[in-house]
């Protein structure tokens, strides 16, 4: 009744809003219009920071061949490597075997001085896989593995958290090292990466997507000091870390690292993705490239990341070149040199391995 008195006394007022159906400030705001209203402020405001941003290319994605001069300034002098460096590669399931033998012919043709160690998980691997990976020179060394620290990392990278123990080499008397992904291959010496005077060093990750050339690092090459002290506090913090629970070993790297990782040349870790984004930045690196990353076509798997039988290896590279438009014909061309070089150096070793238990 009193409230009817008090629209009586209002005459003349017709109210906008009906105080009584909607008493809640902020739920009359939402009409229909309105909404339409704020989508459509916001829509307009993403296609024109798009559009601005698609007619702004970074340097990289605009590359031009300006910089003719070397890479490494010419007067300095570089320290050889010693056994106190390292190499280091990672072996976490026999498919990855090949690879690994293939890569370490690769650094033996170089003739870096630094040792070669390889990584591995004995649960994981059998002993014919760590004989195979281990014939071209990595001296292989198991760790424990760690597992990650949350549910929903990706089936291809759930071992992954184990490349956190590099910094445990430490023990081997190991000063510096550089960490290269089996999938990778070395095309020239890279000894100058041992004297850096910084803990951690790696190269920024290139994306077929809109992240595009990214300012986060890619894990397949590391430069980094073992520590044990670091490894301790790395792992007390996988757990606790605000990032995507399903990110694997990289992404954990990225944060912990966000402000210290020195970021090296593209030239240390040629990203397969840079090739399809900018053909001629490929071009020029590939003159003086030091490690060919094989992210978009593994020559030396089949199917699901599954392993490919020593006999079948050249019939299953020849039938990768048509991938990606067959834009990797040269680098898959070379993959597979490099494995007929490795073969007939090493094949011996192969056969005799294979006599070893492969589970
Ligand atoms: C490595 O050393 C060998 C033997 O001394 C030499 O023939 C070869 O040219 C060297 N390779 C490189 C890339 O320096």
């Amino acid at each position: 009744m009193g409230q009817f008195s008090m629209f009586r006394k209002y005459r003349d007022y017709v109210p906008l809003w009906n105080e009584q159906v909607s008493t809640a400030k902020s739920k009359r705001r939402w009409t229909p219009g309105g909404i339409a209203i704020g989508l459509s402020i916001i829509l307009n405001v993403i296609f024109i920071w798009r559009w601005w941003v698609g007619v702004t290319p970074t340097a990289l994605d605009n590359y031009q061949h300006l910089n003719e001069y070397s890479l490494l300034a010419p007067d300095v002098a570089i320290l050889p490597a010693s056994s106190e460096n390292a190499i280091v590669t990672s072996l976490y399931t026999d498919a990855f075997a090949t690879a690994v033998a293939t890569l370490g012919h690769t650094i033996s043709k170089v003739n870096s001085s630094a040792s070669k160690i390889m990584i591995y998980l004995p649960e994981k691997t059998s002993p014919r896989a760590v004989c195979i990976a281990s014939a071209s020179g990595f001296t292989p060394h198991p760790v424990a593995r760690i597992a990650p620290p949350h549910p929903g990392v990706h089936r291809h990278f759930l071992d992954q958290y184990s490349k956190l123990q590099l910094w445990d080499l430490e023990r081997l008397g190991i000063k510096s090292l550089v960490y290269l992904d089996a999938d990778t291959l070395v095309y020239r010496n890279f000894d100058e990466l041992f004297s850096l005077p910084y803990r951690f060093a790696a190269v920024p990750d290139v994306f077929l997507d809109d992240r595009g050339f990214s300012s986060g690092f890619n894990a397949g090459m590391l430069f980094l000091r073992p520590s044990r002290e670091v490894l301790k506090d790395m792992v007390s913090k996988i757990g606790t870390a605000d990032y995507p629970a399903e990110d694997a070993e990289q992404s954990f790297l990225n944060h912990y690292f966000g402000k210290e990782a020195l970021r090296l040349p593209f030239t240390y870790n040629g990203n397969m993705a840079i090739k399809k984004r900018t053909k001629a930045m490929w071009a020029d690196l590939k003159e003086s490239i030091h490690v060919v990353h094989y992210t978009l076509v593994k020559p030396f798997l089949q199917g699901d990341y599954a392993e490919v039988p020593i006999d079948k290896l050249e019939k299953n590279i020849k039938s990768k070149m048509g991938k990606h438009g067959g834009i990797f014909v040269d680098e898959l061309n070379e993959w597979a040199q490099a494995w007929r070089e490795t073969e007939e150096k090493y094949g011996d070793t192969f056969a005799e391995c294979g006599a070893l238990a492969s589970s």
